[in-house]
């Protein structure tokens, strides 16, 4: 295998173009972020030119650890307004949590935050196992499965959905029609923005009838809370969240909560197979979980980047940036940062300390589903480990590269396994 933490052989930071989505065909593009690292920690991006997807001409690349962090935590310089995506997306301005600021945020925040806490992550936890339980039977009973679809995926999903509150026999339609939505943005799909929007209409319409279900008959989860509740608006008015606003909502739990998961829980997996001695460790030591699960976490770093805008003229590492320009947290490379972690390549599962960046650089914005994403990674490869004797990949893993407009930028698409 190639060494990650060499330089790319002969490309020169300037010749770097992450726009191109073929860059991320075999997974996150770590050998040109090395690069970066060392050479451009402050590096313009520009846009080709006639592309399509956002007015702004380029975008500031963040890939040092403690850039990311200060970025992130000051949201007064640095606006989260436009949302995470470099995408131009002027609906979701100011109207979805993360791209609001300031008091508005934290009043948003605070309406799901109930939903999160220790406590009822704690109560997720039996779910959590049970969903885990039954999912990894019914790939064991088949034999031979894609461990992204049929095993990664199904636990964030039922977790998500017992948050929101979706009832059970929705589930597989509403499961299918997600996985249609995560994997419209691949270029090889090749699907339309009208038929990638019509996706989305369903899924929103989907919203509305639960919404409308959870006003005539409230429950005690998070789609009651946000479809009855009244916030108090900046001119002081009480209203209910508008339609668009709930609409946003549900497409940001259910991305935010379970694709990330997903993709952790997947390439912890193949992580944990490249380094037998490491998956035996935690077959034997119960305690060795906790700090394993960060490493998943620092390695797997399923959020490549989320974007933001300066609010006035600024310099980083003594780089000016404009006012009104777009600067990318790169929290894959920051978790691979040679200046905080020591043999940032080497997968170990007793790293500690580990101030990994997965989550996000601890500012305002940080994942509300940290606690539940790290009990599902927990526990599904506690019951993973309890029940198989052997786990063997068949075939290499396919990568689905999103495009540089996604977040997310890379998942893997499948990871042919036997389990026994
Ligand atoms: C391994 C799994 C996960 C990873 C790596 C992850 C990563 C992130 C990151 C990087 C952010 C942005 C933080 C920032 O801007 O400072 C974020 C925000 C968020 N995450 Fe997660 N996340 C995960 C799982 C979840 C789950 C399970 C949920 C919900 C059930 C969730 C809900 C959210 C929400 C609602 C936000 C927006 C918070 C805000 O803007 O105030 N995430 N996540």
């Amino acid at each position: 295998m190639a060494d990650p933490s060499a330089p790319v052989r002969g490309q020169s930071p300037s010749a770097i173009d992450l726009t191109a989505a073929e860059g991320c065909r075999h997974g996150f593009p770590h050998e040109l972020f090395t690069t970066l690292r060392r050479e451009a920690p402050v590096f313009w991006q520009a846009f080709p030119e006639g592309v399509a997807g956002s007015e702004d001409e380029g975008f500031w690349v963040l890939s040092k650890h403690a850039d990311v962090q200060a970025a992130n935590r000051d949201t007064e310089l640095f606006s989260a307004m436009d949302g995470p995506s470099l995408a131009s997306n002027p609906q979701m301005r100011g109207r979805m949590l993360v791209s609001m600021d300031g008091r508005d945020h934290i009043r948003q925040r605070q309406l799901i935050s109930a939903g999160f806490t220790p406590r009822m992550v704690g109560q997720l936890e039996e779910q959590a196992r049970r969903w885990a339980v039954s999912i990894i039977d019914r790939a064991l009973e088949r034999g031979t499965c894609n461990f992204v679809q049929d095993v990664a995926y199904p636990l964030p999903m039922h977790m998500i959905a017992d948050v929101i509150g979706i009832p059970v026999e929705d589930r597989p339609w509403l499961f299918d029609l997600t996985t249609d939505f995560l994997a419209a943005g691949d270029p090889e799909r090749g699907l339309s923005r009208a038929q990638q929007l019509a996706l989305q209409a369903r899924m929103f319409e989907y919203a509305q009838k639960l919404g409308q279900h959870k006003r005539e008959s409230p429950q005690d989860d998070i789609w009651t809370i946000l479809s009855t509740v009244e916030v108090e608006t900046a001119d002081g008015e009480r209203s209910q969240l508008s339609q668009i606003e709930l609409d946003l909502f549900f497409l940001l739990l259910t991305i935010a909560g379970s694709e990330t998961t997903r993709n952790a829980i997947a390439l912890g997996l193949l992580a944990l197979l490249e380094h037998p001695d490491q998956l035996e460790t935690l077959r034997r030591e119960p305690d060795a979980m906790r700090p394993a699960v960060e490493e998943i976490l620092r390695w797997s770093s399923p959020v490549s980047y989320f974007a933001r805008r300066a609010t006035r003229d600024t310099k980083i590492r003594g780089v000016p940036i404009a006012k009104g320009q777009r600067i990318t947290l790169w929290y894959p490379s920051a978790n691979r940062d040679e200046e905080v972690f020591r043999e940032p390549f080497r997968f170990d599962i007793a790293r500690t300390p580990n101030p990994h960046l997965a989550f996000g650089g601890g500012g305002a914005h940080f994942c509300l589903g940290a606690n539940l994403a790290r009990r599902e990674i927990a526990i599904l490869f506690e019951e993973l480990l309890a029940r198989t004797r052997k786990i063997e990949v068949l075939r290499p893993p396919t990568y689905s590269a999103l495009g540089i407009w996604n977040p997310i930028l890379v998942v893997p698409k499948e990871i042919p396994v036997r389990l026994a």
